[in-house]
Formats: structure tokens, C-alpha cells, sequence
């Protein structure tokens, strides 16, 4: 919670354990624990089990250890040695869904989140500004996608439908299952985790939900963010009749918005103060001013010192306080105020004096952005439900939300140039919010869109309209969007074409890698099968895969973001994809040469990448590269070296 005491500055040097306490919590928030001295008072204390699970780790964690203040359920620690996991999957372009694919800044990633989480961690480590989900609220309604811990990329490719069979459907969590919150805890647990190292230091998360799992999410969120950087939780009344079907006759009108940032250090815009009520009908040259209530808030018994009586110096007339409130300022500073002519006395002596505030005075013109989410600006569900139905002239979604709660939510933390991650897409009303307060504030914000492709139910409006799953709902939705405002502007002449630019989006689906040797080895597979496998690894890019999906896993897996521009170059007579402005250079050619190596070193990318499989084998062309980078980085500044790397 802010505080808003000064910092007191201390008198001593540098405590360097506090710091490296406070360093350690910064990157480890859910490691602090409370725990109980031998006097029985309460200390804030290291889990160092859990640390040591956070480093990769393991121990019979939560078994054998003192009794400690947290959150603990089943399959707490199988959900954290997910989050170790690592993923070897990829997320292949398709060019044929998307819009705009070469010039786009956004993207929509279809595939389970978990996995697709984990591949982002190198390219957008630190990078996302703005984090939204609308998650399943556990309803029991509702399915949540069962993680399978062992492999989890082969249950998302057997659910999708791309392995094996023709998709598995999985049950929705019911509340007789028993395991309840904790299915959903398990599911929403390595989510979360690995999605605040994709926030910025002063980026900001916010989470939908209900109820139903409010008070896990917020305990979940303490620990994994750090209690001290919870924002609030926001309250959004989402229906606007009360619902007369609650057994208990109360009917739950509202939900919340969960909000924690990364650090301390970011903040929300707020509210900008209402300065229609300064004016200058005295024309007072110190400019438009205000009349506010001099009243103070305690009575003569709690602050004597507030209850005096205020003499008009003109009339003589003397103003006594409200007996239960007294002023809100001292003798002193009122004389002192009627000094300055900063007292405004009333007409009649029945009235009490007021202060003459100045526009100018304020201190600020940001106040604070209110918990309680206004419906009347904001909207109700049925304002979501409205808005796709209109787009699609169906209703096609179940219970969207409506665009202008996650545009308010983006006005309040983002600025014109960040990037925005809502990877429980649904529908898509993330990149329409996005896309609308662009168009509104000229902005040029990037979305990041994930959206399992789970199935519509064939007796839904979406399937008998055409779609088959709710990325295909979410991808259409977007064009449908991207169309609308470019209708919208059409005919204006105070637009130039820049402001349409951006409004593309880049479709990935979540797939296996097109590396075999990055491929998952089950660990149960037969010695027959292996020794296939080794075979393949002769040749071990999947022959199905194109030119682009072999880049784009690169892009991913060397770090850059998958937006970055790309070109294709030709160098020594070999083509090569330049990315990033010729940052990187990648060769898939199937033929390393010394010439092209010679002219890759002259063209000074950061990174040059190429097929181990290139040099056939010859592990003195390979040396020599490696020498003629060596040779050309020792001549230059460290900040100028060629990174060289295969695949
Ligand atoms: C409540 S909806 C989001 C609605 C969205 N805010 C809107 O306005 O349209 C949650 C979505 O998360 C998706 N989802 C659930 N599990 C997922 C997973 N593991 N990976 C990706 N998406 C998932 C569901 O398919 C569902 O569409």
C-alpha cells in the first residue's frame, strides 16, 4: 500500500543486509514467510526450501519443517517444478490468419498458456507493460485446462487435436470433484509466475474474478508478487437488475479487478481533479479559485486547539466552528490566511467562513483512481455481450467484457508505445481495447494475445456461424475490429495513413519445435525408438517445416521479440534472413562456405546463426568460423562482439 510519509534519511552507512534482504525479495517475493520466534511473536523469515525449489532445487518441500504463516494445497510443488520445466516447443507463423504479417507489431498466439508462458521468457523477459486476464472464475461451469505435469506440450497437441487423435476432450471442473481450488490453484499458480517476469519493473497486472476465488487469488498474489505490492482490488458492478434466482435472496451484483505491480516503483495515472469549480468571478489576479469548507473533523474535547472563534477584520462579526468538528486549521495559519485575503466570510453572520483555495496552490491535479469501478462509464456485462454481438451480428461469446473496463484499465497504466499481454484472450476484447484507445490517443501500443483453440460447443450460436474454437472467435473478432475502424475513418482528411498502421496482428500456433534435437525424448520410449530417433537427428529438421517457421523458432529462441522487421539479404551468393535492422543474421542454408562466413563477419551483425547441419560435418570449417569471429571480436570493443551460434 503506498505510504505517504516521507523517507526518513538515515544517518548511517548502508545497511548491506537489509539491502541484499530487500534485492532478494525483490527477485524472490515468494520466498518471504512469516514465522514464530521462540517468544511467540511473529517474524518475517526465509523460506529457504522454497528458495532452494526457486533455483531449481527440490527437497521433501512443505514436509518435516516448523509450522509456517502461508498458503499450502495439494500439488503446491509439482506446480513449482513446472514452472522449472522448460518448454522445447515452438509457435509457428501463419501468415494465412493474419493481418498485415509483415509490418505488425501485434500478435495472437494461439495454444495453452503454460507453454506458450514459458517460450516468451527469453524475447519478452522484463518487456509487457500491461498484463490483463480474465481467467476461469471456477464456477464449476466452467473446464480448466488439466496440466498434465509429466508432458505438457503432448496434452496441449492431443487436445488441440494435432497428435494421435482427433482431440480430447477434457471434462469441466466440477465442485463434487472434490479437488476443487485446488485444480484451479494449480492451473493459475505457474501462470502467474511466469508471467510477472514478463512485466516490466513498473509494469502492472490485472486480474478478473468473483467470489468464487477471490480470496485464493489474492493470497496466491501476495506471495507471488509480494504483499507490498498489491494496488487494490476494484470492485465492477457487472449486472445492472438484481438477480432474483440466489437461494439466499442476496444477489451478488459485483466483481473485482485485482491489481499488483512488479516493484514498488510503478504507479497508476489517477483521476485527473475536477477544475471546473475554480473560477474568478472577483477577477483576483492570482487567478481561478475555489470556495472549500474550513471545517475540521474533531470535536473540543479531542482538539481544543481547533475551536476558536474567526473575526471577520472588515465587519468585526465573529463566526464560531461547528461545535462537533471545529476548523481545520489553527489560530495561526487562519490570521495568517486573512493576512494573504485567502478567508472568504460569508454574507450573513448566520454563515461560516471558507477558504479562497487557488487553482494554482494545488499541489497536483492527479487524484487518486477510485476502487470502485463506475458502470455508468464503465459498462455492465451485457454492454460486452452487446458490443460482440453487434460486431458479429450474433452472440457469439459468452460473457465478454465489455472494451471499455480493459481500455479504462490500459488508460490507467499504459502509455503510447507498451506492450499489452492478456493470455486468457477469449473473444479478443483486450486487442479491441487496445486497438480503440490507439485510435483514440494516436497511441501505437502492442498487444500479445493467447488463446487456447478450445472447442465451441456444436449447439452454440459461434459453431452453427462457423467457428470451431475460441481462437477462431478471437482472431475474427480482431479483423472485424481492425475493419471497423478503418471504416470509421474513411473520408477523414485530418487522418493521415500512419494512423491505420499497427492495426495488423501476427497469428503463432503453439507446435512442436522443428529442431528434433529440441524435441522431447519420453523418457519410456523402447530402445527401437530410440534408435530412430537417432537416425532422424542425421537430418534433424522436420522436413515439414518452412523456411519461416525454422526463423521464427530461432527468433524465439535467441531472445528477439517476434515482431522484429525482417528481410531477406543475399551474401556471397547465399540468401539470409537480416533481422532487426541486420542485428541478427540468420543462414539456413544447407552449405556453410568460407566465403559466406567472411561475409557475415564484414557485415557486423550482433548475432549470426546457422544450421550445425551446414557444415557437414567438417569440424575444420567449423573451427575455422569460430576463429574468424574470435579473430574479428578481439580487434573490437566488447559491446561490438559477433555472438555466433548454431542450430
Ligand atoms: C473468461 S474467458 C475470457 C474472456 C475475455 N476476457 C473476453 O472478454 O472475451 C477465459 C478464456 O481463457 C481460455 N483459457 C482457459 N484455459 C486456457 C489455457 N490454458 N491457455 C489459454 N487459454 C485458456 C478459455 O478458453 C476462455 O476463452
Amino acid at each position: 500500500m503506498p505510504n505517504n510519509q516521507p523517507e526518513k534519511l538515515s544517518g548511517a552507512s548502508l545497511d548491506i543486509a537489509a539491502e541484499n534482504l530487500r534485492r532478494l525479495k525483490q527477485l524472490f517475493p515468494s520466498v518471504f514467510t512469516e514465522t514464530v520466534d521462540d517468544n511467540g511473536i511473529p517474524t518475517e523469515s526465509i523460506d529457504f526450501e522454497k528458495l532452494k525449489a526457486e533455483l531449481g532445487t527440490f527437497s521433501d518441500l512443505f514436509e518435516s519443517r516448523r509450522e509456517r504463516y502461508g498458503m499450502d494445497w495439494p500439488g503446491k510443488k509439482e506446480a513449482l517444478r513446472l514452472i522449472q520445466q522448460r518448454s522445447h516447443a515452438t509457435l509457428k507463423p501463419c501468415r494465412e490468419e493474419s493481418v498485415d504479417f509483415d509490418t505488425t507489431g501485434n500478435l495472437f498466439i494461439e495454444g495453452d498458456n503454460l507453454e506458450v508462458l514459458k517460450l516468451l521468457q527469453t524475447s519478452y523477459y522484463g518487456r509487457v507493460k500491461m498484463i490483463y486476464i480474465d481467467p476461469p472464475y471456477n464456477t464449476g461451469n466452467e473446464f480448466i485446462y488439466p496440466d498434465n505435469y509429466s508432458e505438457s506440450l503432448d496434452t496441449y497437441l492431443e487436445y488441440a487435436g494435432l497428435k494421435d487423435s482427433e482431440g480430447r476432450k477434457f471434462s469441466t471442473n466440477s465442485p463434487n470433484e472434490g479437488r476443487f481450488h485446488t485444480k484451479w490453484l494449480n492451473m493459475m499458480y505457474p501462470r502467474l509466475y511466469l508471467a510477472r517476469n514478463l512485466l516490466r519493473d513498473d509494469g502492472v497486472i490485472f486480474i478478473s474474478i468473483d467470489d468464487n476465488e477471490v480470496s485464493n487469488l489474492r493470497k496466491m498474489c501476495d506471495e507471488i508478487f509480494g504483499e507490498e505490492n498489491q494496488l487494490g482490488a476494484f470492485v465492477w458492478k457487472r449486472r445492472q437488475n438484481p438477480d432474483s434466482r440466489n437461494q439466499s435472496n442476496v444477489s451478488i451484483d459485483h466483481e473485482y479487478v485485482v491489481a499488483y505491480s512488479k516493484t514498488p516503483s510503478s504507479q497508476l495515472h489517477g483521476t485527473l481533479i475536477d477544475t471546473s469549480k475554480y473560477q474568478n468571478p472577483d477577477n483576483d489576479p492570482r487567478g481561478p479559485w475555489a470556495s472549500i469548507d474550513l471545517s475540521g473533523l474533531a470535536t473540543k474535547e479531542q482538539r481544543p486547539n481547533l475551536h476558536f472563534d474567526i473575526v471577520d477584520p472588515t465587519t468585526r462579526v465573529s463566526y464560531s466552528p461547528n461545535p462537533n468538528r471545529g476548523w481545520s486549521k489553527s489560530p495561526q495559519v487562519v490570521n495568517k490566511m486573512i493576512a494573504e485575503g485567502r478567508i472568504l466570510f460569508p454574507k450573513s453572520p448566520d454563515g461560516r467562513p471558507r477558504e479562497k483555495k487557488f487553482l494554482k496552490d494545488l499541489k497536483s491535479n492527479i487524484t487518486g483512481f477510485s476502487s470502485w469501478l463506475n458502470s455508468n462509464s464503465v459498462g455492465f456485462t451485457t454492454n460486452g455481450t452487446r458490443e460482440v454481438t453487434k460486431l458479429f451480428s450474433n452472440k457469439t461469446f459468452d460473457f465478454p467484457k465489455p472494451s471499455s473496463l480493459i481500455g479504462l484499465l490500459l488508460q490507467q497504466s499504459t502509455d503510447a508505445n507498451d506492450i499489452i499481454l492478456d493470455f486468457f484472450a477469449g473473444s479478443a476484447t483486450t486487442a479491441h481495447a487496445v486497438l480503440e484507445l490507439n485510435k483514440q490517443d494516436n497511441g501505437s501500443r502492442k498487444f500479445i494475445l493467447v488463446q487456447l483453440p478450445e472447442p465451441c460447443s456444436p449447439d452454440s450460436e459461434a459453431f452453427k456461424a462457423g467457428y470451431r474454437t475460441i481462437a477462431d472467435i478471437g482472431k475474427e473478432r480482431i479483423r472485424r475490429v481492425i475493419e471497423k475502424l478503418g471504416t470509421e475513418e474513411e473520408g477523414r482528411l485530418d487522418l493521415d495513413e500512419s494512423s491505420s498502421q499497427g492495426r495488423g496482428f501476427k497469428v503463432l500456433k503453439l507446435g512442436r519445435s522443428n529442431f528434433r534435437k529440441w524435441q522431447y525424448l519420453d523418457p519410456s520410449i523402447s530402445p527401437e525408438e530410440i534408435l530412430e530417433e537417432l537416425r532422424l537427428h542425421v537430418d534433424h529438421i522436420d522436413p515439414n517445416a518452412s523456411a519461416e517457421d525454422l526463423l521464427y523458432e530461432i527468433l524465439l529462441k535467441a531472445g528477439l521479440t517476434l515482431v522484429e522487421p525482417v528481410e531477406t539479404v543475399t551474401l556471397a551468393g547465399s540468401r539470409l534472413f537480416s533481422v532487426a535492422g541486420g542485428e541478427l543474421l540468420v543462414s539456413l542454408e544447407d552449405r556453410m562456405t568460407k566465403e559466406l562466413i567472411d561475409a557475415v563477419v564484414e557485415a557486423e551483425p550482433k548475432q549470426f546463426i546457422c544450421l550445425d547441419a551446414a557444415f557437414h560435418g567438417n569440424d575444420q570449417l567449423k573451427a575455422n568460423t569460430v576463429q574468424a569471429f574470435n579473430a574479428r571480436n578481439m580487434q573490437e570493443e566488447q559491446a561490438d562482439h559477433i555472438l555466433f551460434r548454431t542450430v
